[in-house]
């Protein structure tokens, strides 16, 4: 299965793919975990994509589709799914014909819809590992122990764009891109508009069973 997962910020992406790909054996590839690797890694291309994150931006097309074509290209025959990729109309395009080249397309598209209060209550409370790349939140997904990972016992950090200025022009870029990004899924693809704005539980249920359906077909 080839899949593609749009929402928000912070509508929960990362959340839900890790159990997508947990259940389906896919290769979970999001291009801001990829971005956030790189530029702790002091690469070039972390270098270049430094500016634009940190003010909310889109990093440039060319830059993104070939740093997420070349990981497509190391995914299981199971397949995968994209989290954050593709954002606009042309890195979906783009991804389309570099997957027909391989005479592969994606199978299906999952819309997480919620409004932007939600997104910035969930930004405001998020805090991750930067070991492990674990995901909390203070009120909705506690670590046991306040403040440190479960996994690895580090102290939990905030991301440096999830500050409400940044978390802003985000939204903003969000909403100038989904539009038309939809609009192009709903003509070559599949696509399940999936209300997120409920528990995660609730959310993972509803991506399963649209999931479930779409394998058995
Ligand atoms: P990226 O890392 O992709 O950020 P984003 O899209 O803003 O998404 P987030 O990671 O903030 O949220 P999420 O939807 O994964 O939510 P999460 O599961 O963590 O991109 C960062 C930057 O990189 C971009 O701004 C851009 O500069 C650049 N970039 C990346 N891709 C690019 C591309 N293709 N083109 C150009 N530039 C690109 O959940 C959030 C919080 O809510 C957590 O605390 C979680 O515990 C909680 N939560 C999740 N679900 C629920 C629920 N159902 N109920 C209650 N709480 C929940």
């Amino acid at each position: 299965m080839r899949i593609v997962l749009l929402g928000a910020p912070a509508a929960g992406k990362g959340t839900q793919c890790k159990s997508i790909a947990t259940q389906y054996g896919l290769l979970h590839l999001s291009s801001g975990d990829i971005l956030r690797h790189q530029r702790a890694a002091g690469t070039e291309l972390g270098k270049k994509a430094q500016s634009y994150m940190d003010s909310g931006a889109l990093v440039p097309d060319e830059i993104i589709i070939e740093m997420m074509t070349k990981a497509i290209d190391k995914a299981p025959a199971v397949g995968f799914i994209l989290d954050g990729f593709p954002r606009t109309v042309n890195q979906a395009v783009e991804l389309d014909k570099s997957l027909a080249c391989r005479r592969h397309e994606i199978d299906a598209v999952l819309n997480l819809k919620i409004d932007d209060r939600t997104a910035a209550k969930r930004i405001t409370g998020r805090r991750s590992c930067p070991r492990c790349g674990a995901v909390y939140h203070i009120e909705n997904l506690k670590p046991k122990v306040e403040g440190i990972c479960d996994n690895d016992g580090t102290e939990l950090v905030q991301r440096p764009d999830d500050s409400p200025e940044v978390v802003a022009n985000r939204l903003r870029t969000y909403h100038e891109q989904i539009e038309p990004l939809v609009d192009y899924y709903r003509n070559n693809s599949t696509v399940y508009d999936i209300d997120a704005d409920r528990d995660v539980d609730e959310v993972r249920a509803c991506v399963f069973e649209n999931l479930d359906a779409l394998v058995k077909a």
